[in-house]
């Protein structure tokens, strides 16, 4: 039985010797020179610093394998679609090591977001990489013909393609957390963000701050400043009842007479609690005010959730 997991810098030897061997031997990869150790470190720490799923397969005790995926191409509207890459051990092809990485890479990348996987597959001939691409849900959508000059001849390289599930909604808001500052900047975005991408009529973030026990708006998206910019905190939304559960949802805002005159809620609004989890208390609050009844979906308490989750660290940088 074969285990997947996540590459670390101690099997990069490994790693480095599997693909120099392809490197060395196939028109699969159209390097030519293989890289060292020390340059595949820098690939894979730049793979993961994305967000991005680096994977290795262990059989027998060994690296028999390994897979990663990449941003497809650098510029910014292709940053919901990723490129796959699967390596196995010739000691270990055809047991079925090339099949659990390439799905497990396809199940991290939607969860993480993306929108499209592209595989670009070295030569026409490669049926071992085209059959498991076809095996798991890929598409062949062209072949570009002697593109690539290796051992003295004109190769090609084949194209196939897979959508994922990845709303890209995720990978939008970790862009964002990555690339913002300063703090209010970052917030900023978020809001903005969370407004347009649900259609909602308003978004506001607040903080608690328990140094004066006050619940305070910092940022907000939509028409008109919050009502209550800021309230104490034993009137709002971080008492003892959203302590104890993940999501305050619609219903529970609604029928509780404390969050009626926090905020003169209506059955439109949603309130996320963002938890810090070491202190397992409440420190700030994503509050989403929609157009319409029943304007939350499954869907959008899940991305609400994930952006609570992902702001989490934000509090921690402190005001600028
Ligand atoms: C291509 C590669 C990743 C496949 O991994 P693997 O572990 O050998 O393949 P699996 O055992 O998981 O097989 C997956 C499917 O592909 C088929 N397959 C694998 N190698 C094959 C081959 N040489 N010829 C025909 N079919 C092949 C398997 O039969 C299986 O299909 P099935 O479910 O219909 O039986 C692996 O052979 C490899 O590393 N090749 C060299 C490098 C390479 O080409 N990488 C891809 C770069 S895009």
């Amino acid at each position: 039985m074969a285990l997947i997991r996540t590459a670390t810098e101690l099997d990069l030897p490994a790693v480095t010797e599997i693909y120099a061997h392809y490197v060395r031997h196939s028109t699969a990869t159209f390097e030519i020179e293989p890289p060292d150790c020390v340059e595949m470190k820098r690939r894979q720490a730049e793979i993961l610093s994305q967000g991005l799923p680096y994977l290795v397969a262990e059989a027998d005790g060994r690296v028999a394998g390994f897979a990663y995926a990449a941003p497809y191409r650098a510029r910014p509207a292709y940053r919901f679609t990723v490129e796959d890459s699967v390596y196995i051990h010739p000691d270990f092809r055809a047991r079925g090591l090339g099949r659990a990485l390439l799905s497990r890479l396809i199940e991290l990348s939607e969860s993480a977001g993306f929108h499209q996987m592209i595989a670009i597959i070295g030569d026409s001939g490669n049926v071992g990489s085209i059959r498991l691409h076809e095996r798991l849900g890929f598409r062949k959508v062209g072949v570009l013909e002697a593109v690539g000059r290796k051992f003295g001849l004109w190769i090609d390289t084949v194209l196939m393609q897979r959508a994922l599930d990845g709303t890209g909604h995720a990978a939008e808001l970790g862009l964002i957390l990555k690339h913002g500052t300063p703090r209010t900047g970052i917030l900023q975005q978020v809001a903005d963000f969370l407004r347009q991408s649900g259609n909602h009529r308003w978004v506001g973030l607040y903080e608690v701050d328990r140094a004066s026990q006050e619940v305070r708006n910092l940022v907000f998206s939509g028409p008109g400043a919050p009502a209550y910019p800021a309230f104490p905190l034993d009137k709002g939304l971080t008492g003892q009842a959203i302590r104890q559960r993940r999501t305050v949802n619609i219903g529970d805002v609604a029928a509780h007479p404390l969050y009626l005159t926090a905020f003169g809620t209506t059955r439109s609004e949603i309130i996320v609690p963002i938890f810090d989890d070491p202190r397992n208390a409440v420190v700030g609050t994503i509050d989403v005010e929609s157009e319409k009844l029943h304007a939350f979906s499954d869907w959008d308490q899940v991305l609400l959730e994930d952006c609570a989750e992902m702001l989490r660290p934000v509090w921690n940088l402190g005001p600028e």
